[in-house]
């Protein structure tokens, strides 16, 4: 029996790649950079399954390119990149990978969250640049995370995780979302508020809501006027929710105290780019999920949902069931 045709868009933690080299006729893209768009066209075109990642733009114009395709599973949890209902038109097949990354993801927010407060990277550059003289009574003086006021925007898995973190260091916790959590509630005593009070009384105000068209610049300069002088925002959801040149004016201000970004608007955010020029703005390059066991989970998931999806069965993290032929 001939094995399904499949391409992976990157090299994956082998747990999850090595399955789905066993079980298809796999290409795995060697390179750093994602494959181009005519080389990522040129394989929907023979492939059965595709597994790609969040820098892969899945859309009409490649599914119909793609007459064999029964599915493509993501590489992550979010799925911005792909057209869901042009998929479930086409009845292919979409999966991401809930869950595995959601306590990971968190504990990355949190660290971002204590390392703008208390400014752990500038107290690092401080200190090897040859500045520290002596102990200085107003030295990098940042804010108090034990009693202050955590604001979450979007209380899913991410933000309730996110919220627990605050209640073990002691915060008020806040949360703003369409949906009332219950969990949230009775569990860590947080509170629903309207986006306009979350942003007017937080302290932190930390994003978990996915990119839709009404998430997009969901912090605009509007809304960053409204944030308290202390307040840090924190960004491990998606780049677009964010105004980039607004919060940089924002931050060059001093309006709010600083930003930690796993995330940014564009993506990557070029060495150039004025961010960069700011000491309170901190960003890393999009890895809330990376730590060597939760990627191998996510290859794991990944594989399993494209293997089930080639095996016409419906995989276990499916986006459109109802695309199943
Ligand atoms: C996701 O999964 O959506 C993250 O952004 C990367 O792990």
């Amino acid at each position: 029996m001939t094995k399904p045709r499949v391409f992976v868009t990157r090299i994956l933690p082998d747990r999850g790649l090595q399955k789905v080299l066993a079980q298809t006729d796999a290409t795995v893209w060697q390179e750093e950079l994602p494959p181009p768009r005519a080389v990522l066209l040129d394989w929907a075109r023979q492939a059965d399954g595709l597994l790609t990642l969040l820098t892969d733009k899945i859309d009409a114009e490649l599914l119909d390119a793609a007459p064999h395709l029964k599915v493509v599973a993501n590489f992550a949890v979010g799925f911005d990149n792909f057209d869901v209902p042009a998929a479930t038109q086409r009845r292919v097949l979409m999966t991401n990978t809930p869950g595995v990354l959601t306590d990971t993801t968190a504990d990355l927010a949190f660290t971002l969250l204590m390392a703008c407060a208390r400014r752990i990277v500038e107290g690092h550059t401080y200190a090897k640049n040859g500045h520290w003289r002596t102990w200085g009574p107003m030295l990098l003086m940042g804010q108090d995370i034990h009693g202050a006021t955590l604001g979450v925007a979007g209380i899913g898995r991410i933000g309730l995780a996110m919220a627990r973190r605050a209640r073990g260091f002691g915060m008020r916790i806040l949360y703003h979302d369409a949906f009332r959590s219950e969990v949230a509630e009775q569990e860590l005593g947080a509170v629903a508020v309207s986006k306009a009070e979350l942003l007017a009384q937080s302290d932190f105000v930390s994003l978990h809501v996915p990119l839709t068209p009404e998430t997009y610049h969901y912090i605009d300069a509007a809304a960053l006027r409204t944030m308290k002088p202390n307040a840090i925002l924190i960004n491990t959801a998606r780049g677009p929710v964010v105004d980039t040149l607004a919060l940089y004016e924002a931050l060059k201000a001093q309006q709010i105290f600083a930003a930690g970004l796993d995330v940014t608007d564009p993506e990557p955010l070029p060495a150039e780019h004025p961010l960069y020029t700011l000491d309170n703005a901190l960003v890393v390059p999009h890895i809330a999920s990376a730590s060597f066991e939760t990627r191998s989970r996510m290859a794991e998931m990944a594989a399993d949902n494209l293997l089930a999806g080639l095996a016409g069965q419906l995989p276990p993290n499916c986006l459109n069931p109802e695309a199943l032929r």
